[in-house]
């Protein structure tokens, strides 16, 4: 083992000694999958593979700001429901990967898995701008037996072998199976500052050649980030987080966007996923009865912050698992049917419980919800605005989705809040931190509340 890997190992030992004091948190999530120690980002290698899904993330456990190097973190469970933690599975440690383990995708092989990542690489020795020079992106495969033991890193593509119309920025295979082998999509920064996409076809999942480059005929962004391409229903899905899409009323209202093409990539044929605060670089997989996603419950460069779980030794989530359904062409999101066996006894709108699921129907436009006094809900007849009142938004505003809304599901996790609307038409993430946890409903709908059990999350970190 070398030096590096012995540091990055010991480090992570320790920083996980701090686990159960984390689980202790005020703000800590019961039904959403957080870092058990420091930051996440990212969802990676979403995969449901002999009988286990895996959910690896951008893990980095010495700093819930986010300030270390990223690896892999690893939660694993039959049921989506159940999880263990199973601590690193890729640490950034060799000469192709040492700035970082960047997003990838995971896919089944056999009894073990076939990881896909970037090896992110950041020259020091002058000056760089780190777009056009300094920057490494390696494609990296690596090969698991087990599902939990991790084989020799391979690079399959290195800076050189990446088209000349690109800048250095280029990340995050999401490799899929096709009928003829594999198909692989990276995500990039064309010079002249475009957001693309690279599309990858190989026989064998090793040697990948370029079948072509996807982009808008309209500049969309100077950065597409966390690619994924699929087809649900017969219809194909381009999907995309890009950067430097200028704010719309409906649209683009944070920092960074991530959202889909349907068919062509056209800004006209773009949606987004979710119109809250906090969501960004999402990733699908099929489990071999539908398609699910998990989004980050998190953004990059935001004006607002994570203070109060930061002084809790943590930061960001994972949405729940979201199944995608097409209609007309939209892709609805709703949480997988399991997570209706979290579902508790019913409660009354002023009872103080941290963890809830509130179910609206027959809704009538003017209708206000007011959560924990700080968040208002309101549904219009042709928008549905998500209003923070106090600083438990630690800096958040308004968001506004364009749905006339009639019924929404709303999840709240103690500092997390996923709202629904119309079976998934529109859904907004948001994080919050409230001091209290009832509920009040001015206007015509009606109301049911119940109790949200939490995930079962254990950890197994013996490796
Ligand atoms: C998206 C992203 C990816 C990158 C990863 C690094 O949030 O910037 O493009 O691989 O995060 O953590």
């Amino acid at each position: 083992m070398t030096e590096l890997q012995k540091r990055l190992r010991e480090n992570a030992a320790k920083e996980q000694m701090k686990i159960p004091a984390v689980a202790e948190g005020r703000y800590r999530c019961r039904y959403h999958l957080m870092p058990p120690v420091g930051w996440m980002n990212d969802p990676n290698g979403l995969c449901y593979a002999n009988g286990l899904y895996h959910v690896f993330f951008q893990y980095a456990p010495e700093s819930a700001r986010g300030t270390g190097m990223r690896s892999w973190g690893h939660y694993a469970g039959t049921d989506l429901l159940h999880w263990t933690f199973y601590g690193v599975a890729i640490y950034p440690d060799t000469e192709w990967d040492e700035d970082g383990a960047y997003s990838g995708s995971a896919l089944p092989d056999g009894k073990g898995l076939r990881i896909y990542y970037t090896g992110n690489i950041k020259r020091k020795d002058k000056e760089y701008d780190y777009i056009s020079d300094g920057r490494e992106s390696n494609t990296i495969l690596i090969r698991s037996e087990d599902g939990f033991t991790f084989g020799e890193k391979q690079v399959l593509l290195r800076a050189c072998d990446y088209p000349e119309e690109f800048t250095r920025h280029i990340r995050d295979p999401k490799v899929e199976k096709t009928p003829q082998g594999y198909r692989m999509v990276l995500g990039g920064r064309l010079k002249g500052d475009t957001g693309a996409i690279l599309v990858y076809e190989s026989q064998d999942g090793i040697q990948f050649s370029l079948q072509k480059v996807v982009t808008t005929p309209r500049k969309f962004g100077y950065m597409w980030e966390c690619p994924d391409l699929f087809s649900l229903n017969g219809k194909q899905f381009v999907c995309v987080s890009p950067q430097g899409v200028p704010h719309e009323r409906y649209k683009f209202q944070s920092v960074y966007s991530s959202g889909y093409f349907v068919g062509e990539a056209d800004a006209e044929n773009y949606r987004e996923w979710d119109c809250g605060f906090d969501f960004y670089a999402p990733q699908t997989f099929w489990d071999g009865n539908r398609r699910i996603l998990y989004g980050w419950i998190g953004m990059p460069d935001v004006p607002y912050d994570n203070v109060p779980t930061i002084a809790e030794g943590w930061q960001h989530a994972l949405t729940m698992p979201r199944e995608l359904t097409e209609k007309k062409g939209k892709l609805y999101q709703m949480p997988a049917a399991e997570l209706k066996n979290l579902r508790g006894c019913e409660l009354s709108m002023q009872e103080e419980c941290t963890a809830y699921n509130l179910e609206l129907e027959n809704i009538s436009a003017g209708t206000k919800v007011l959560l924990s006094d700080a968040l208002e809900i309101l549904f219009e007849k042709e928008e549905c605005v998500l209003r923070f009142l106090t600083e438990a938004g630690r800096g958040r505003t308004e968001r506004r989705g364009k749905v006339c809304a009639e019924k929404a599901s709303i999840f709240m996790d103690v500092s997390v809040c996923e709202i629904y609307v119309n079976d998934g038409e529109c859904v907004f993430t948001t994080r919050l931190y409230p001091e209290k946890y009832a509920v009040k409903i001015e206007g015509g709908c009606t109301a049911k509340r119940y109790e949200m059990n939490g995930y079962t999350v254990g950890v197994d970190i013996q490796k």
